[in-house]
């Protein structure tokens, strides 16, 4: 009976130690398509948790790096790590050099650790009117009017204000001023989000993101999924680990132990519950 248990216990403890090796081998990945340069805290999806957290996680689509801001998918065209500034194109943006953005996109759409930083950028909104508007801030888009429907487009900060009664907004999108070229070509081009990653200053904040960061793992086949406990409490500790503040060693150390106590107990539970058993 014994010698059953303990090469039970034994195995759990290779697969454990070949996991952390493993785990410690892996690396993230440093680009997708013509975006070369992807380091933390950005990184492509299914790399390890120490390459960056989800708000950071690219999604590489037939060479396309693809980020995902509050349900809005966008190409991501350039990262500054210098700057801390992403240039991004929604994905929904034609390619041709004269149609409307199929969907709108505000400067409040973003939240943290992503925002739109006004220096440099415009909002564009696109409107329809059925009279003809004399106003210096309204420039005319010749190839999309008609007769009888003058489409406008209007540079403003914040917001459009109002708008003659004979008109209707179509679209509002965010660009980058380049005054070089047309409007369509600038929309291309995108706009660009100033970006920061999260602070976390306090043993609750590091505990609380890295529990979130180590969820169920998502690449692993079955034979894993009884060890992936097991795996969540070896990403816990690492994410932890790679925390940088003040008291991260403490808390680090202290997680260690606590882990530690509650496996052995578990461990020895299931010892017990086994031998009364047999
Ligand atoms: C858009 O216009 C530019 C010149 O302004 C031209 O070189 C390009 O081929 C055009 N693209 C499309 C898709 O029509
Ligand atoms: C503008 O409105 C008119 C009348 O409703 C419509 O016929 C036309 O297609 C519209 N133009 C655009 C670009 O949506
Ligand atoms: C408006 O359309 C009519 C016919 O569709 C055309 O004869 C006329 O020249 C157009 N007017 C302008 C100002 O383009
Ligand atoms: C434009 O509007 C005028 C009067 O509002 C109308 O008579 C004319 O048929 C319209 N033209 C088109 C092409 O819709």
């Amino acid at each position: 009976m014994l010698p059953l248990l303990e090469l039970f216990f034994c195995m759990i403890f290779l697969s454990h130690t070949e996991i952390i090796i493993s785990h410690g081998k892996e690396s993230c990945s440093s680009s997708c398509g013509s975006l070369q340069n992807i380091r933390y805290p950005f990184h492509l999806r299914g790399d390890p948790a120490k390459c960056g957290g989800s708000d950071f996680e690219l999604n590489c689509e037939s060479n396309n790096a693809i980020l995902d801001i509050q349900k809005n998918k966008f190409y991501v065209k350039d990262i500054s790590y210098h700057e801390s500034i992403i240039t991004l194109v929604d994905v929904g943006m034609p390619h041709d050099n004269c149609s409307l953005p199929v969907r709108s996109i505000n400067w409040d759409d973003f939240k943290q650790p992503f925002f739109f930083g006004f220096y440099h950028q415009r909002q564009a909104t696109f409107i329809n009117c059925s009279i003809k508007v004399d106003s210096p801030s309204y420039e005319i888009v010749p190839c999309l009017s008609k007769n009888n429907s003058t489409i406008y487009v209007i540079f403003q900060a914040f917001s459009v204000g109002d708008i003659p009664v004979n008109c209707y907004v179509l679209c509002t999108i965010l660009m980058t001023e380049n005054l070089q070229l047309s409007i369509f070509d600038q929309l291309k081009q995108g706009f660009r989000l100033d970006w920061f990653i999260p602070l976390i200053n306090s043993s609750p904040d590091a505990i609380r993101y890295c529990a979130e960061e180590s969820g169920p793992p998502a690449n692993f086949g079955y034979i894993f999924v009884a060890l992936w406990p097991i795996l969540s409490e070896i990403e816990f500790l690492s994410c932890l680990y790679g925390q940088q503040y003040n008291h991260s060693k403490l808390t680090f150390y202290a997680a260690v132990v606590i882990i530690f106590v509650l496996d052995i107990t578990l461990a020895m539970l299931g010892t017990n519950m086994l031998s009364f058993n047999l």
